[in-house]
């Protein structure tokens, strides 16, 4: 990333980051297998990539180049292209229809986490706030008690400990409720909805923090490039805390929707397949301090995706 004056970097302003800004002649790059990089976060890597010079030279692959619950494939991929460093943003993330395809979760999820991880290579794995189960009443830290509550994140979970158990290196990193300018995610629907409909009911009473997926990308730069590799569990999303309607109506507001009346309604009201937690806010203070980072709010990451996306 680029050459950094202060003493904490500012998440949020690769906008403002070009190439000439970079320099690492003379450097060896070190390899740094991408997977799920057509999903939201893989993406937002390919994209920042692009924008930033960097020491590490990027193989980026989804599913059709490389599947990760194929353990041959991965050894083969790994060691054929040097491999040093995996960033896993491959996962399966359909959280209601895992609960009826409860084995291509697990494949994915945990098998897929388990392949990755004993290849041998460092590895930067994403997990969730789904590990939790909403009863808290603060952030939750890093080392509070997980319980998941839905197949999603019983998966995902399974995965965090196979990292934990067969990496080499790993960095987990936790984070909630992603969206980008790509792939199919909670803005890109409501603003259709808003569109579309002259009222929605949106969820009002599940606590928890929207992350742009674009910030976690800059967030996984930081940490592949800091100087000292400070392996460990770690949870990223923006700052503060609202709910799927809070969430609705700052969409509504900075989209400049006209028409759609958004009606607050409770989750026993809207049934969906998948239970999720009630609360899923987490502390960041752990990255933040790890990583001398500073984490744009959640409101302005937002807008920030919204001009990319309007
Ligand atoms: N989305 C959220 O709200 C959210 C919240 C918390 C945590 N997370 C975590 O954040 C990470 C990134 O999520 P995301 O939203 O970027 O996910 P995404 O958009 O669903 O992307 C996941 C990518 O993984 C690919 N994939 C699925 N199975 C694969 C396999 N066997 N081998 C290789 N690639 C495979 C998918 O391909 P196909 O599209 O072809 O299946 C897709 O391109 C995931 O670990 C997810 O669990 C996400």
């Amino acid at each position: 990333m680029a050459i950094y004056t202060g003493s904490n970097k500012h998440l949020g302003g690769t906008e403002t980051v070009t190439k000439k800004e970079t320099f690492y002649y003379g450097l060896v790059q070190k390899n740094v297998l991408v997977t799920g990089s057509n999903g939201q976060l893989g993406m937002e890597l390919q994209q920042l990539s692009e924008k930033t010079g960097t020491p590490f030279r990027f193989f980026f692959t989804d599913f059709d180049l490389l599947d990760i619950t194929d353990a041959e494939q991965i050894n083969y991929y790994v060691e054929e292209n040097s491999i040093e460093y995996i960033i896993n943003c491959a996962a399966y993330t359909a959280v209601d229809k895992a609960e009826s395809d409860e084995q291509t979760a697990y494949k994915v999820n945990y098998t897929g986490a388990e392949n990755l991880a004993k290849s041998g290579a460092k590895i930067i794995h994403i997990s969730t706030d789904y590990v939790f189960d909403g009863t808290a009443k603060a952030p939750y830290k890093e080392d509070a008690v997980t319980n998941p509550v839905s197949v999603y994140g019983k998966a995902k979970l399974k995965g965090e400990e196979a990292i934990k158990e067969f990496a080499k290196d790993w960095v987990i990193i936790r984070t909630s409720w992603l969206y980008s300018e790509f792939g199919n995610n909670f803005v890109k629907t409501m603003l259709r909805l808003m569109n579309e409909r002259d009222e929605l009911n949106i969820v009002a009473d599940q606590h928890g923090t929207p992350t742009y997926a674009a910030d976690l990308a800059e967030m996984i730069f930081v940490i592949l490039e800091s100087s000292e590799w400070k392996s460990g569990v770690y949870h990223f999303s923006n700052l503060g805390e609202t709910t799927w309607f809070g969430f609705t109506e700052k969409i509504k507001e900075l989209a400049a929707v006209n028409g759609c009346r958004l009606n607050p309604i409770l989750t026993k009201e809207y049934k969906t397949d998948a239970v999720r937690p009630m609360y899923s806010v987490m502390d960041k203070s752990k990255i933040q301090s790890a990583f001398s980072v500073i984490i744009p709010q959640w409101e302005e990451a937002l807008g920030r995706c919204l001009k990319k996306i309007i």
